[in-house]
């Protein structure tokens, strides 16, 4: 369906596609944008392949030793273009106060007219794909439809893994059925002669939501969530004011199935800031001694969840593959992604080794001798024993789902999954203890609404200073923070069986700045315990900030080391940190103030009362 056109605004669509609107916005885009020639894509495994091949002609990918790694490849991106961009990524609602301290605000004319100058013929010298994709099961009554418009082949290959991509969406939408569009370009206009270069993007960028109209532009990076389109601006930003308006959730959360010996399944959905081991949980597995339970993975990063008919909240992820942190992970930190990523992967700024596959800081205990690091340079431990890193700390692989040896039966059910808990949790290394349950639905969306992490690279700044991430959602509510707590509040109370709310932290560490909490694996003794907390039957004491498993609470069968001493360590609730706590929830809310539900602000003060040494 590749289409070369002189003119592209008379550009005409494939006979299969019946869309008016589509086909007029198609239109517009190329008049606007003026590409050499435009492909609409089917999504087929031929149509990968073609890409791939182009890709690997122009240098931009390279494909990895067949035998080690079948059918993958690698990207390197600029230095300059490696993760989101926070504090370029803007919410254009009609009014400021709706966008709310927690986003970047522009009116949307404004923005618009911006934005048009900047895509003013900025595919010149590219081929305009169109992407038709659906989040979620095509057809499920979860799912949601978007198109997105990118002069990216990178993007395309790997849309066509997160999403469920091509003709069967097509074919969903119909003449007349409705899709968020999602335009994007690399913001890297060719003229006639001009060389290509390995990774095209622009020093401009410009991350913009249209909530009112549903629509999305995104000009200048080729990365991740900026250039994905289906994923945080989508899936996140818009879908959350989708939500707010029609009384569902589009969360920042991995969704997992527990199954006990006896066969009793429990799903749970956790937000964890990005970085903060979402992946590794969503597909833990349990240590041996854990005999019979098995964990299953429904989704690693977004979850949209909708009230059921029984008074339950039902989950689905939105996504069709992961687009994971590859850095420290291993076969023994995540076993279950390693084995996903055997085959059919796309990697981005990991390092390559001499035999064509690739390394990254963290994979294998022993280090090659020799690599071609993130930045296409020579690299050896020497380099890595100076601070160079061989692969970027936010080098990410994009893997199918379904290779997943973990995933679960129903994750593409597209009623979804009932879960029966909400888990919240970020990087402290002080304060936050091991694990607690909330006393009530209310103060459950205090703790996820004051929840704050230590900072990593994915943010793009300073690393290791605590900032609040409200429900992991900071950089992907698409409005005002204060009206989302309230729509949190609002769902809680209605449905009938509204799921238990836990606070956890696996990165708490001792004096020596070591994690005390072993993590991975044996968070499956933490999750256990949700587990039966929801099924009523773990036991538990009451403390001030929630209830919390007594040593004796939690099954430490395989694990030596763990003493009482430590346990005490974890799970200790340091009376003087907490009032230093208090007092920065306190200036969170003075943020927030002019929307905050009155709520929350009285659970603060009730938990300061309940502070006594
Ligand atoms: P995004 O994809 O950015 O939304 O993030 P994610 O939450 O999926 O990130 P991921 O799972 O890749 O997080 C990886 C980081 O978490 C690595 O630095 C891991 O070492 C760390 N991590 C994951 N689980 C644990 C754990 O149980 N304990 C400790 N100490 N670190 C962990
Ligand atoms: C995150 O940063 O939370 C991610 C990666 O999941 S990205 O898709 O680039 O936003
Ligand atoms: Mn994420």
């Amino acid at each position: 369906m590749n289409q070369r056109i002189s003119d592209p605004a008379a550009s005409v669509a494939p006979d299969f596609i019946k869309h008016a609107k589509l086909k007029a916005w198609v239109a517009e885009v190329a008049a606007l944008t003026q590409p050499d020639a435009i492909v609409w894509c089917d999504g087929s495994q031929e149509e990968a392949d073609r890409l791939f091949v182009q890709m690997v002609a122009a240098g931009s990918v390279r494909k990895l030793n067949h035998a080690k790694r079948p059918n993958s490849y690698l990207a390197l991106s600029d230095p300059s273009d490696v993760a989101r961009v926070e504090d370029r990524t803007f919410v254009c609602s009609n009014k400021r106060e709706d966008a709310g301290p927690n986003n970047n605000w522009e009116d949307p004319a404004t923005m618009k007219e911006t934005l048009k100058g900047l895509f003013k013929g900025c595919m010149r010298g590219r081929t305009m794909y169109v992407i038709p994709f659906s989040m979620g099961p095509v057809g499920s009554p979860i799912a949601h439809i978007g198109v997105e418009i990118s002069d990216s082949p990178y993007v395309v290959v790997n849309m066509r893994i997160m999403t469920r991509m091509g003709r069967a969406v097509i074919d969903q939408l119909g003449d007349s059925g409705e899709f968020v569009p999602c335009l994007h370009s690399v913001g890297h206009p060719l003229e006639p002669g001009q060389a290509d270069v390995k990774w095209p993007c622009n020093k401009t960028k410009y991350i913009c939501h249209f909530p009112e109209t549903r629509e999305i532009w995104s000009f200048g990076s080729g990365y991740g969530g900026n250039a994905l389109l289906g994923k945080k601006c989508f899936a996140l930003r818009i879908a959350s004011t989708m939500a707010r308006d029609e009384g569902w959730l589009a969360e920042h959360m991995l969704i997992l199935g527990v199954e006990s010996p006896q066969g009793e399944k429990t799903y749970v959905a956790a937000a964890f800031p990005s970085a903060c081991g979402k992946t590794n949980f969503a597909m833990l597995i349990p240590p041996k001694s854990f005999n019979g339970w098995k964990v299953t993975t429904v989704g690693d990063d977004i979850a949209w969840i909708k009230p059921g008919k029984d008074g339950r909240l039902y989950a689905i992820n939105p996504e069709a593959g992961y687009f994971g942190v590859a850095p420290g992970t291993s076969e023994k930190t995540n076993f279950n992604a390693m084995a996903t990523l055997k085959e059919n992967v796309i990697f981005t700024n990991v390092a390559l080794t001499d035999d064509g596959d690739v390394w990254w800081e963290g994979m294998t205990k022993e280090i090659p001798a020799h690599l071609v690091d993130w930045q296409g340079k020579d690299w050896t431990p020497e380099d890595g024993k100076a601070g160079r890193k061989a692969a970027h700390p936010n080098a990410r692989f994009t893997a199918p789902a379904s290779q997943c040896p973990s995933i679960d039966p129903d994750w593409e059910n597209p009623a979804g999954v009932p879960i029966s808990a909400f888990i919240f949790g970020g990087r402290r290394s002080t304060t936050v203890p091991l694990v607690f349950e909330a006393f009530n639905w209310n103060y459950g969306v205090y703790m996820a609404a004051t929840l704050g992490s230590e900072t990593t690279a994915a943010a793009g700044g300073a690393q290791g200073i605590v900032r609040r991430d409200p429900f992991a959602m900071l950089p992907f509510c698409g409005y005002h923070m204060g009206d989302y707590f309230n729509h949190w509040l609002r769902i809680g109370h209605s449905v009938e069986h509204a799921p238990s709310i836990f606070t956890v932290n696996w990165f708490r560490q001792d004096d020596q700045g070591n994690f005390i909490w072993p993590g991975f694996g044996d968070n499956m003794r933490v999750l256990k315990w949700v587990v039966d907390r929801c099924r009523s039957r773990a036991g538990a004491r009451q403390s001030v900030l929630g209830w919390m498993p007594k040593y004796e609470d939690l099954d430490w069968s395989g694990l030596e080391g763990i003493t009482r001493g430590q346990f005490e360590a974890l799970t200790k609730v340091d009376v003087d940190a907490w009032r230093e706590e208090l007092k920065l929830h306190a200036e969170w809310f003075e943020k927030l103030k002019d929307r905050l539900p009155p709520a929350l602000p009285l659970k603060r003060e009730l938990l300061e009362l309940g502070l006594v040494d």
